[in-house]
């Protein structure tokens, strides 16, 4: 390289993903210089924790308070890695105001507050980037802005959270049913102390909404994602999908439909055919559809330290060696597009229920399910008497009149428990 360009760092947060951006940079120092010209140095680190400074840390770098980094004009990047909503937000707000660009890895916060960050980064001409906020080591956020610029995407699914894929796969592989694959998974570190965020669908959500925005160009906020978690399948409910052919993962749904954005989490039941459906243990993925490209799918590892710091130094690396701010400074939403209420979306079900085993009790439920206008694609039976379980695919539906049909079935005297229902893609 002719020239190089030093790149002062102000870190925000060392734990797991912000010790693994410290020590990236550290070891991949030389190579970036060689191939880029681009000189990294963290010259501060914030870190309230001083249990979490390492011995070998030179004098004055890490500091716990962030006016030594905000106010320090040396500093040319500022990488938030301290999660949460509140203070990231003023310590990011703050850094842009006081001149620098940023970069974070906070889907939450960009879920959540993004558009006023968004707007602050387009006014002052600073990069806000955030490839590590969705699916960790995964370029997704490169690919969906940059090289499918002319994709024309219209549909976007993900397996973007890595605890409830884990846990998903092994009552697949019939290890347990999941109460016990989590505490095992919190065992082993795979899943945290307080699961919600993630077994609930949220994680999942907030990611959703960074891709949904991106895919469509139109601002999509944590609010706008209806979603569920997994903590109602059952390794029963998993084993009679795969008996139909399906596997059962927690799927990201963004959707275009007729101009109108979609944005959805849910488990679902996936034919296993679909390339989707091979993702297992911790892996991510995101299938891309568009006008242009068909189907692209990317995979890889969705979170911990080391692959999410790859992210974020890919972004700061990006920052540098970008002169103008150009397109990738921070928003790609040029579009105010509705969104598509939920009841009218078409869907295929999965449906358990426990029945009395006796004549007419078939026909009484084929008569609700004729009434609302929903077709029986496939039925099963499993046991006999007061044990009689019917598992029932139906074809894609409006959900309103699917969802009026459970209504009706759960109140019929011959239904003998809640029915479980769970989407086919
Ligand atoms: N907890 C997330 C997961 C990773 O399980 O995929 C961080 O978003």
């Amino acid at each position: 390289m002719s020239r190089e360009m030093v790149v002062r760092i102000g870190l925000l947060g060392f734990g797991t993903i912000g010790s693994s951006v410290y020590r990236l940079i550290e070891k991949e120092h030389d190579n970036i210089l060689d191939g880029t010209g681009v000189d990294l140095q963290v010259v501060k680190v914030l870190e309230q924790d001083s249990r979490k400074i390492p011995q070998d840390a030179a004098p004055g770098v890490f500091t716990a308070d962030f006016s030594e980094i905000a106010d320090d004009p040396s500093i040319d990047i500022v990488v938030e890695v301290i999660g949460g909503t509140d203070w990231a937000y003023t310590f990011l707000d703050e850094a842009m105001r006081k001149g620098k660009n940023v970069v974070t890895a906070n889907k939450q916060l960009l879920a959540s507050k993004g558009r006023a960050l968004f707007d602050l980064a387009r006014d002052l001409r600073r990069h806000l980037r955030f490839e590590a906020s969705v699916a960790g080591a995964i370029p997704i956020i490169k690919v969906m802005r940059e090289s499918m610029i002319a994709a024309e995407l219209h549909t976007v699914y993900g397996i973007v959270n890595g605890t409830t894929n884990y846990i998903l796969t092994r009552m697949y592989n019939g290890e347990g049913d999941y109460p016990e694959i989590l505490a095992k998974a919190q065992e082993l570190g795979y899943a945290e102390a307080e699961p919600t965020a993630d077994v609930g669908g949220g994680d999942a959500a907030a990611k959703m909404a960074i891709l949904g925005s991106i895919a469509f160009h139109s601002r999509v906020t944590l609010s706008d994602v209806a979603y569920e978690g997994i903590q109602d399948v059952s390794q029963e409910d998993v084993r009679y999908a795969k008996d139909l052919g399906f596997v059962v993962k927690l799927i990201g749904a963004a959707r275009l439909v007729d101009g109108r954005v979609s944005v959805r989490v849910y488990p679902a039941l996936l034919p296993q055919e679909h390339p989707l459906a091979a993702i297992s243990g911790s892996h991510n993925a995101v299938f891309l559809q568009g006008e242009s490209i068909g189907e692209i799918m990317l995979m890889g590892p969705g979170a911990g330290g080391v692959p999410t710091a790859t992210a974020v130094v890919s972004d700061i690396v990006s920052i540098a060696n970008t002169k103008d701010v150009g397109f990738l400074q921070s928003c790609s939403c040029y579009r105010s597009l509705d969104f598509y209420p939920a009841d009218e979306m078409e869907s295929a079900f999965f449906i358990k229920v426990n029945v009395e085993d006796r004549s007419g009790v078939l026909a009484q439920i084929a008569a609700v399910f004729g009434t609302h206008g929903v077709s029986v694609a496939s039925l099963i039976q499993k046991g006999q008497g007061d044990e009689a379980e019917l598992v029932l695919i139906t074809h894609p539906t409006k959900e309103k009149n699917f969802f009026a049909a459970i209504e009706q079935v759960r109140r019929l005297p011959s239904c003998k428990n809640e029915p479980m229902t769970l989407r086919v893609l």
